[in-house]
């Protein structure tokens, strides 16, 4: 018997005999001839069993077939246009591995919640698939455009003894008799490995006991870091637009099947190029004022209804930076030109998908640092280290961070980022 074969490697097999282990998607029943959808994890083909081309006991063993049976085929396959995906495999043999029976996600409608609570078996069907494939395709943009622009990959921790963004949303764990949180944000650490290795990035799984239910949170979810020193606040809106834009163009490029498969409108995604639209946090309210919220006050937050508005102005991506200083992070580095406000900016995705990105320059005073952790009632012995960044060396930096599912859910086009990532964690949801 052949070494088996992949489907996403069929194109260089046609004509060949292969042999492919997967499971049956689906099956259509034309008597004679049985059209089985076969997939193999990494993609989908039509497999044509006719009657007279295979033994009588696998023709019957063929009929019996299940959805999500487990089974070995053998065959030639062809370029066939009108075939889903454009092969078919005309099979020679088949083996049955398993005969599944009752497979609960049948090809009728399924409400998400009971999609949700099969998410181990969902994972299984062509939507999750295309969306998990762009998400993987996504984190591989996301390393290259830093390995090749300089950034150096270094790990931070996820059992942490501080916050970073404000102690409402912490997951408090017992660490020994003391009490350790799981991290919000590489950020803090980040600081330091720039101050040592200059351009720096981290990635890994952020944690925030978000006690809302909304279509933008989850309370597990992955997000790149990148922090440089020396970078001011409009370094870091440049250092944005170029990877934002590179993430995206990439997807369109490799992964256009997937987005055919979602109905992705891509005329919206091939405009996001550099330079993006940059406007400030007054401004954006005066665009709010104008556009159904007159009287939304200087100085409160936006909340999604808000981004939506303020993002529908644009068709790419805007930052909106000089938010006022009270409603950000501690480590915010404030304007020179008007304290009130701080050098940060958001990164808001056009499609009302609201702010993909946080982040700007941070302060590098010790005696800011020092009022403003006071003020945020945070225990200083646990920032120590953090300050000692400020004691020793000094200097202007920035950075931000990125969540991977708000972008996969906006570059996929999808209602809601529980889809994004392959088991979601929110409030009140830990199975599967
Ligand atoms: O704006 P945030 O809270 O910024 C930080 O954590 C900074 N310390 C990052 C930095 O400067 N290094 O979070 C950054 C991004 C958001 O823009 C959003 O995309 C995502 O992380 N995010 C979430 N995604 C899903 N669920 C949540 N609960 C999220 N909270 C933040
Ligand atoms: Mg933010």
């Amino acid at each position: 018997m052949a070494d088996q074969v992949y489907i996403q490697d069929i194109a260089s097999h046609v004509g060949e005999q292969v042999t492919m282990k997967g499971w049956l998607a689906d099956k259509t029943d034309k008597g004679k001839l049985q059209f089985l959808r076969f997939r193999d994890g990494t993609g989908f083909i039509q497999a044509v069993v006719f009657q007279k081309e295979v033994s009588p006991e696998t023709f019957e063993a063929t009929k019996k077939l299940m959805q999500e049976s487990s089974i070995i085929v053998t065959g030639v396959p062809r370029a066939e246009p009108r075939a889903p995906g454009g092969y078919e495999l005309s099979v020679k043999d088949l083996q049955v591995v398993q005969f599944a029976n009752d497979y609960p996600i049948t090809p009728k409608d399924h409400g998400v919640e009971f999609l949700m609570a099969n998410r181990h078996l969902w994972l299984r069907s062509p939507r999750q698939h295309a969306i998990l494939r762009i998400r993987a395709r996504i984190i591989k943009a996301i390393r290259d455009w830093f390995d090749n622009n300089g950034f150096l990959l270094v790990d931070t921790p996820v059992l942490t003894p501080a916050a970073v963004e404000g102690t409402t949303t912490l997951f408090e764990t017992d660490y020994f008799g003391v009490p350790a949180y799981l991290t919000q944000s590489g950020q803090l650490y980040n600081e330091a490995n720039a101050a040592a290795f200059g351009k720096v990035y981290c990635f890994g799984p952020t944690f925030r006991a978000e006690k809302s239910k909304t279509r933008r949170h989850l309370t597990e979810f992955w997000m790149v870091e990148p922090e440089w020193a020396y970078g001011t606040l409009d370094d870091y809106m440049r250092v944005g637009e170029e990877f934002v834009s590179y993430i995206v163009q990439t997807v369109l490029k490799e992964r256009a099947e997937e987005l055919k498969v979602l109905e992705r409108d891509l005329t919206k995604l091939e405009k996001v190029t550099p330079p993006f639209p940059k406007i400030s946090y007054t401004e954006a309210v005066e665009i709010l004022h104008k556009n159904g919220f007159p009287d939304f006050p200087w100085g409160e937050d936006f909340g999604a209804p808000h981004e939506t508005v303020i993002s529908e102005q644009f068709d790419k991506p805007v930052f909106v930076h000089r938010y006022p200083a009270e409603i950000k992070a501690f480590y915010m580095a404030p304007d020179p030109n008007d304290p009130k406000v701080v050098l940060g900016a958001d990164l808001l995705a056009p499609e009302g998908y609201g702010e993909i990105i946080g982040g700007g320059e941070r302060s590098a005073d010790l005696d800011y640092l020092e009022k403003q952790i006071a003020k945020h009632k945070l225990p200083k012995e646990a920032y120590e280290w953090y300050l000692d960044l400020r004691r020793y060396g000094t200097v202007p930096h920035s950075g931000f961070g990125l969540g991977i599912e708000r972008t996969v859910a906006w570059i996929c086009k999808l209602d809601h980022v529980r889809e994004t990532i392959p088991y979601p964690r929110m409030l009140e949801k830990i199975y599967p």
